[in-house]
């Protein structure tokens, strides 16, 4: 008897230690959740409808010169499938083009349990849209998505072209939603700015404004060859991915639209600690390298420029509860990323084949990337003479400080990123003298308290570029302005050890994030603010979400030299508790 009641007594204390050590031994992190078993509890009646806060498109109250259905395709259990196929031919009831306006829509709906996936759309490997999917319920939610697509005109009149689509999902007898996807293109015979009521009288300067903005008279991807999807999948720090690509010699404009989109161990990057921490803690995790990334682009092995991606969060990312019915700021239109490289036309116009590459620094598995070389010709001529000038290579300052005490501890990146490129391009246009400055300023700070279970990250990205345009008497011709900034603020605190279960936790999350963005193009502009502050909790067993709360407010304002829209909208609990809008300019607008 004494024996057993030792025995008992040292299994006993055994458990307690492993309860005592468990409730504290995993660091709270954001993390990637399904709602599953929660919204089986939760069950509205009715199919639910999610969105992301964006503003009307200028199109919205006009009707198509006509509309062609791109595609139509459920994706049940597509992983590790060839992405869906289906030839391309343009719209045959439309009067000749050029229309000045197309609009993408796309149209999902899902039912059952299922994770958030990616997903991504192109043309003739040329990509239209990066998206996710939102988390579906039992009932069933579904969703539009409206992008303007009238940059990629030039494509949507040939008929040599396959449409494609990645989606990869998993269905069984755990995960039972299929993704049903509808896109369809609207094409417009209308230039939205001409159309605009309120500018009347000011035609002459909104038609300067669509010149400067026409679609490229050709687009070339850069992209993979399209088994798995026209992206590069990128895993690790040294993986570049490049492609060999002829521009036409009578090029006279080329900007370069990047695409991106991160996932697995870097799906959360902006949170990630260094290795330092996950070794002193002997952690399984794999979600380390630290907190910077930057993705990049070389031309022949020369750095021409780069990003550090706004930090979108899927619908499953951090607390899933947060996400219902408002998704975050830009998961179903992931935004891209447009960088000017005519500085360099005088290193590509030579009629060869040039190599241009991306990769993404101290990136971990994994990135999916590609991107859409846009070109403008010079119509009167079939030789466009162009030297490339002032090459200052990125100058990256960067200071990284750690401070490590077990499973705390803080790590602080501050890095500022500047680049300066010049070239001229004689076309029959004249000969133009194009700079382009772009600078960036990355501050992020992850901290660790309370033996891991409370974590706190604070990112802060400020990016500006500027695009001037001289003449060969040092005329300006035109000068571009784009600044974005995009702050983040994550705290996860983790509660263990309140059952016996040791996986099962309690996970208080509070999210805020904001895309600014301000645009100058001589007179015209644009600005548009987007914030969306969320918090909740909820019990989480293994990745499912047992049961929580969240609430989720927004709001967001653009204003342009025409044109005011705001809206504000607050969600608690998956149902929308107030939404208000308005497109009165409530701030006079200053140019
Ligand atoms: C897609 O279109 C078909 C045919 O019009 C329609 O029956 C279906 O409900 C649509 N699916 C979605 C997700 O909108
Ligand atoms: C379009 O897809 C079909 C079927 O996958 C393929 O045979 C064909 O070569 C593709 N066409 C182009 C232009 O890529
Ligand atoms: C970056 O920070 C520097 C000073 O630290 C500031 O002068 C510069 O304007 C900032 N750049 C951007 C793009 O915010
Ligand atoms: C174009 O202008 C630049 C300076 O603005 C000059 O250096 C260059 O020689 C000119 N090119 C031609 C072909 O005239
Ligand atoms: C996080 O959200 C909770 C509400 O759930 C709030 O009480 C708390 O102040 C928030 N914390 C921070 C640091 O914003």
């Amino acid at each position: 008897m004494a024996t057993m009641n030792q025995n008992a007594a040292i299994k006993f204390f055994l458990i307690l230690s492993f309860l005592i050590t468990s409730t504290f031994s995993i660091p709270s992190s954001p993390d990637r959740f399904i709602k599953s078993a929660l919204t089986s509890l939760r069950s509205p009646e009715k199919p639910q409808e999610y969105e992301e806060l964006t503003r009307p498109l200028p199109s919205d109250h006009l009707t198509p010169s006509c509309s062609h259905v791109l595609l139509r395709h459920s994706f049940a259990n597509t992983i590790n499938r060839p992405p869906f196929t289906t030839p391309y031919t343009p719209p045959s009831d439309c009067t000749s083009p050029p229309w000045s306006y197309v609009v993408l829509d796309l149209r999902a709906a899902s039912s059952g349990d299922q994770y958030d996936r990616i997903s991504g759309l192109w043309l003739g490997g040329v990509e239209l849209l990066r998206t996710s999917t939102a988390e579906p319920s039992p009932t069933g939610i579904f969703w539009n998505v409206r992008k303007d697509v009238s940059r990629y005109s030039s494509l949507f009149m040939r008929s040599d072209l396959n449409v494609t689509m990645m989606l990869e999902n998993i269905v069984n007898d755990v995960y039972t939603g299929i993704y049903h996807i509808n896109v369809t293109l609207y094409f417009y015979e209308f230039n939205p700015i001409a159309s605009n009521p309120k500018i009347n009288g000011r035609l002459e300067f909104a038609e300067s404004q669509r010149s400067d903005q026409s679609p490229a008279d050709l687009i070339i991807p850069l992209c993979d060859k399209g088994k798995r999807g026209f992206w590069f999948m990128i895993e690790d720090p040294e993986e570049i991915h490049s492609k060999r690509i002829r521009i036409p010699s009578n090029t006279r404009r080329i900007v370069l639209e990047l695409y991106v989109s991160f996932h697995g161990n870097d799906e959360f990057w902006y949170s990630n600690p260094p290795d330092s921490y996950i070794h002193t803690n002997n952690l399984a995790t794999g979600r380390g390298n630290g907190a910077f990334r930057e993705v990049f682009v070389k031309i022949d092995g020369k750095y021409v420029g780069s990003e550090v991606p706004i930090p979108v969060i899927f619908t499953g990312g951090i607390n899933p509860l947060i996400w219902e019915p408002v998704v975050a700021i830009g998961a179903f239109n992931l935004p891209s990323y447009d960088m000017d490289l005519t500085p360099f036309l005088g290193r590509l116009l030579d009629g060869k084949s040039h190599e241009f590459s991306l990769g993404v620094n101290n990136g971990i598995s994994y990135w999916l990337v590609d991107a859409n070389l846009h070109l403008w010709l010079d119509h009167g001529s079939s030789n466009v003479v162009a030297r490339s000038g002032h090459y200052e290579s990125p100058s990256h300052h960067m200071v990284r400080r750690e401070e490590l005490e077990q499973l705390d501890g803080s790590f602080g990146v501050e890095a500022e990123v500047r680049s300066e490129f010049d070239g001229w391009v004689k076309s029959s246009e004249g000969n133009l003298t194009t700079s382009v400055k772009s600078m960036f300023n990355v501050s992020n700070l992850v901290s660790f308290e309370k033996d891991g279970a409370y974590k706190r990250v604070e990112q802060r990205v400020e990016t500006k570029r500027i695009v001037e345009v001289t003449s060969e008497s040092g005329k300006p011709v035109k000068r571009i302005v784009h600044q974005r900034s995009y702050p983040l603020t994550v705290i996860t605190s983790t509660l263990r050890g309140f059952t016996n279960d040791k996986d099962m936790y309690l996970l208080m999350t509070n999210v805020s994030h904001a895309l600014n963005e301000k645009y100058s193009a001589g007179e015209a502009f644009t600005e548009i603010y987007n914030r969306q502050d969320s918090d909740g909790w909820m019990e989480v067993e293994d990745h499912n979400v047992l049961a929580g709360e969240a609430s989720t407010r927004q709001s967001y304002s653009y204003v342009d030299e025409f044109s005011c829209y705001s809206r504000t909208i607050v969600a608690g609990n998956g149902e929308i508790t107030h939404d208000s809008s308005s497109d009165t300019c409530t701030l006079s607008s200053s140019s």
